[in-house]
């Protein structure tokens, strides 16, 4: 095969194999990404008839990691994690330690150094927010406060981890390891300083993100809803969400994933969020299955053949260990039970960071090729039994229910009660949000029913092109013989049109100014408001674009100027010739 196809090989059978075995592993009623890993392992150099480049599918899968991390931001509020925040930071904190303690225990059980050991821990103290987000979906979880709290656990952990990747290399020496020749400045200067660095730079981003983020990307997918192509929209919203993972992991030295995450944090906030969710759904979707099959790719089944006993170790580890820890943290800190338990299976898996963390450790001599093989194989183990964890915290939930129901039913409830309620009243907002632009589209179709058979992606875009106006009573809003560029639609209130003397009202759910609009002519009479009005005000430019693609509401618009210019016509016969040819003047160039 030639080898500048390497691309389209890798996603290719990356592709192919995917979808055979995560079909296969549907029917095996297994999770689908069992069958995306064991594709990857297929796919992958250490079996026969390896076809898909390792290096390439392991940079498709950070594609992968960037736009889940950019969903997650999406439908993460801040006021969410503002919310758990109570379980969530004491949460995770206490159980990187111990879950890193523990790691650091049994790899000194094994004789390694210390260095290794940290690395190790810290490796298998994260769970992948990937795997946990496709969990809680299946499980229809994501909504529920335990699914709250587990995201909001793993966010932190999240940070965590970020923080830890920026600090391993200035505390690289430290740990026994070496500075890398390749990436280290020659002179970093004392441990301290490169940590208040690192840490500004990572303040630096947030700041920034939360301040200047909010004020221009909404603008930006605004500007770009109103062209009206969908197209075009769909790659703002991606090259926003690569472009600030990319550009704050060049500049701040964050990873891809958080500055994706914040990236869907920031355009969650705009009215568009549920259309840029929309369109980055596909290609999330097809990305993360990469991911799934990349860590596949990088395994080499030898190790568990080799070293049986150390991976047990390490799946023990990591979905019963850590789970406990987790559980014990929660129970501490006065939740109940089976939020515990709900949390605890969230977190009885290592993912993403781990590999990130592991690979970094390596290239500073603080991770053997074995411990990362090790890893990985714990990795995919543990992802691969974790609806076990799921299962198994169910039984345990029911176990104690019956055997010790009073406890069960009712230790940490007060505080559960309290956090539901707080995520009860954030949601509602949220939705209150949501369902007022709705609102506004069904009220204005109402108002216009001309729109009616519009669809309601463009009803939505109309809405953006619309600019209110309100005016006062006695105010002329259009004067006779004006050029005129824009046509009003009446919201509320009511204008008199002044034709050949007579006024002719128009309320709520009428528009005037389309003949001068339709024709380019002059304006063909004085509208006047009668009280206080409220117009949506629709440019020349903008109908022009609208209508080319809803030829019916042109012609709804062109009918109703040519039955006024008929009234119109009709009276001023009745009326004088002087007006009569005036307005003949307007009807040659209406009709064109
Ligand atoms: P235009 O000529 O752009 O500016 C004045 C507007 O008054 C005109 O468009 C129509 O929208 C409106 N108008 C003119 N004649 C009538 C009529 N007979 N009834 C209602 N509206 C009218």
């Amino acid at each position: 095969m030639p080898h500048d196809v390497n691309l389209i090989a890798t996603i290719a059978v990356g592709f192919v194999l995917a979808s055979i075995f995560g079909y296969l592993a549907d029917r095996l009623r297994l999770p689908a990404l069992v069958g995306y890993l064991v594709a990857g392992v297929f796919a992958g150099p250490f079996t026969p008839g390896h076809i898909a480049d390792p290096a390439m599918a392991g940079q498709l899968a950070e594609i992968g990691v960037i736009l889940l991390m950019f969903g997650v931001g999406l439908h993460f509020s801040a006021s969410d994690l503002l919310a758990v925040r109570g379980i969530a930071i004491a949460g995770a904190v206490g159980q990187i330690l111990l879950a890193t303690l523990m790691g650091m225990a049994l790899t000194h059980f094994w004789g390694w150094d210390f260095g290794h050991g940290v690395v190790f821990g810290l490796c298998i103290s994260v769970a992948s927010t990937v795997v946990l987000l496709k969990a809680l979906e299946e499980r229809n979880l994501v909504q529920t406060t335990m699914g709250r709290v587990a995201v909001g656990w793993l966010i932190v952990e999240d940070l965590a981890m970020v923080l830890a990747l920026v600090l391993l290399p200035a505390f690289a020496t430290a740990l026994g390891g070496h500075a890398d020749a390749a990436h280290a400045a020659p002179d970093q200067g004392p441990v301290w300083l490169v940590l208040l660095l690192t840490l500004a730079k990572v303040a630096g981003f947030v700041l920034i993100a939360a301040l200047v983020g909010p004020r221009v990307v909404p603008g930006i997918l605004i500007r770009v809803a109103k062209t009206g192509s969908r197209e075009l929209f769909t790659l703002s919203v991606l090259a926003l969400a690569l472009g600030i993972a990319f550009g704050s992991a060049a500049a701040f030295g964050v990873s891809f994933a958080l500055g994706a995450f914040f990236a869907g944090v920031i355009m969650g906030e705009s009215q568009l969020s549920h259309r840029a969710a929309a369109n980055s759904l596909p290609l999330q979707d097809a990305f993360s299955v990469l991911f799934f099959v990349s860590i596949g790719m990088l395994f080499d089944p030898t190790v568990i053949v080799d070293k049986p006993l150390e991976v047990l170790a390490i799946v023990f580890l990591i979905v019963v260990g850590k789970p406990i820890a987790a559980f014990l943290i929660v129970l501490l800190l006065r939740f109940p039970v089976r939020l515990g338990l709900g949390v605890s299976a969230s977190l009885a898996q290592i993912g993403e960071f781990s590999f990130i963390l592991a690979g970094l450790g390596a290239t500073y001599g603080l991770m053997t090729n074995e411990g990362q093989s090790l890893i990985l194989a714990a990795a995919i183990l543990s992802i691969t039994v974790n609806p076990l964890a799921f299962m198994a915290a169910d039984a345990v939930g029911k176990w104690a229910g019956r055997r010790f129901p009073d406890w069960a039913e009712n230790f940490g409830k007060t505080k559960e009660r309290a956090l539901a309620a707080e995520l009860r009243r954030i949601r509602s907002e949220t939705e209150k949000r949501e369902h007022e632009q709705a609102r506004k589209i069904t009220e204005f179709v109402e108002t216009f029913p001309l729109f009616k058979a519009v669809n309601a992606e463009d009803q939505e875009e109309l809405l953006l092109l619309f600019v209110p106006r309100t005016a006062s009573p006695g105010e002329r809003v259009v004067r006779v013989g004006e050029k005129g560029d824009a046509m009003y639609f009446v919201v509320s209130g009511t204008v008199t049109v002044n034709v050949n003397g007579t006024g002719v009202e128009l309320k709520a759910g009428s528009f005037f100014g389309e003949m001068s609009l339709l024709t380019g002519a002059p304006r063909t009479a004085d509208v006047t408001a009668v009280d206080y009005c409220n117009f949506l005000v629709l440019s020349q430019r903008d109908f022009r674009q609208f209508t080319s693609r809803h030829p019916a509401v042109r012609e709804a618009v062109q009918a109703m100027a040519e039955e006024r210019l008929a009234m119109n016509r009709a009276a001023a016969t009745v009326v004088d010739h002087h007006s009569d040819e005036q307005l003949d003047s307007g009807a040659s160039t209406a009709d064109r």
